[in-house]
């Protein structure tokens, strides 16, 4: 037992902030019993705000097209041994139709960034959807564009964006991406969307090639400065045909931590608990939600393209059809004492 490692952790949960020596001491110090107290602080935290509820969101993985190059994505434009896909708008729809049936009221669609769907074609299938779905809310994360096209998506009805900034520091971005890249304009983007009165996610890769806990803390910084509604973060895994192929893979009990810390410093927001940290550990995903989370991101995409968008190896869900993950994840969640939400579950801010 380490009494500084929980006086810590009581500080952070007292005061909503934590120094750089604190953030690497929660970080990379403690115990079996010290991390299960942060964990169980975060649970607290979250609890306070949203009972013991879990909120789903399908996932609809519309297009593995990319123009980007990224160092540690699968579906890199680089990849020859990417079988393409898109998914036309028919398609999409009855996803969402799909979607609709087993319970969801939000559907996130996701794809690389495919010069295909013209800033038209996302704003004629965004408000198809909202008309389909009145009360379900639609997020798009489909990449860097500029701020008139993230305006015209919101006036069309998309409610929220994920665009994970991948690292805040901008030398450890450029090694991660190559030079035609850069961190500022990500971090513009999202400064962008914000502005416009989306709900915002960013979030990052926790073990990347390079990465520190400086790093880390300088995510956090940025996040404070950012104020997003919701922070997406799940352990970095390699893919073989990228140029990270031997790279290790990022701890899972480090962004078990980082979920933790991050309830702490912000109450509130929405924290998935990704696929990502599921393909890491089998039981990743409700591990995430015992240390804070609270979403869960269940694949919504038609299972004939479900092996084609892999970002990374091992992916799990991609043999699975909509309604088995749908009972799945509802079973996971009820099996660690949670509920899955009926609701749309905006940011508690969010009116
Ligand atoms: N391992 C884990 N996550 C990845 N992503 C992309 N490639 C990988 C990988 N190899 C994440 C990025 C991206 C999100 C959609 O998926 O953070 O923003
Ligand atoms: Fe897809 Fe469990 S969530 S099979």
């Amino acid at each position: 037992m380490d009494n500084a490692f929980k006086d810590i952790v009581d500080k952070l949960k007292d005061s909503q902030s934590i120094s750089k020596e604190d953030f690497a001491y929660l970080l990379e110090r403690g115990d079996k019993d010290d991390i299960e107290y942060l964990f169980a602080a975060a649970r607290d935290v979250a609890e306070k705000y949203f009972l013991k509820e879990v909120y789903l969101r399908g996932l609809i993985e519309f297009s593995n097209y990319c123009k980007n190059d990224c160092y540690y994505c699968g579906i890199r434009c680089s990849n020859r041994n990417a079988e393409r896909y898109r998914l036309s708008e028919e398609e999409i729809l009855s996803c969402c139709d799909i979607g609709a049936k087993i319970g969801f009221k939000t559907f996130v669609l996701q794809s690389g960034e495919d010069p295909y769907y013209t800033d038209d074609r996302i704003c004629s299938i965004v408000r198809k959807i909202k008309i389909a779905h009145p009360d379900c809310a639609v997020t798009l994360s489909i990449g860097e564009k500029s701020k008139e096209s993230y305006q015209e998506f919101f006036d069309y009805g998309a409610d929220r964006y994920l665009l994970r900034h991948e690292t805040a520091d901008e030398e450890h971005y450029s090694m991660l991406h190559p030079a035609s890249m850069s961190g500022a304009r990500r971090k513009q983007c999202l400064f962008d969307l914000k502005e416009i009165g989306f709900q915002v996610g960013c979030g990052i890769m926790v073990g990347t090639p390079h990465q520190t806990v400086d790093h880390i803390y300088e995510d956090i910084l940025f996040m404070q400065e950012l104020q997003p509604h919701m922070i997406g973060i799940g352990p970095f895994i390699p893919h073989k045909d990228t140029p990270f192929k031997d790279e290790p893979e990022g701890s899972v009990d480090r962004t078990l931590r980082l979920l933790a810390i991050l309830r702490l410093l912000f109450p509130k927001v929405l924290l998935p608990a990704t696929t990502a940290l599921g393909t890491a550990d089998a039981l990743g995903r409700e591990k995430g939600i015992l240390a804070g989370a609270n979403v869960m991101m269940p694949n919504l995409s038609p299972s004939n393209v479900r092996e084609k968008y892999l970002l990374y190896d091992g992916k799990i869900c991609t043999g699975e059809e909509a309604a088995e993950c749908n009972a799945c994840l509802r079973a996971r969640v009820s099996r660690i004492g949670y509920h899955v939400a009926d609701s749309r579950g905006d940011h508690p801010d969010f009116v």
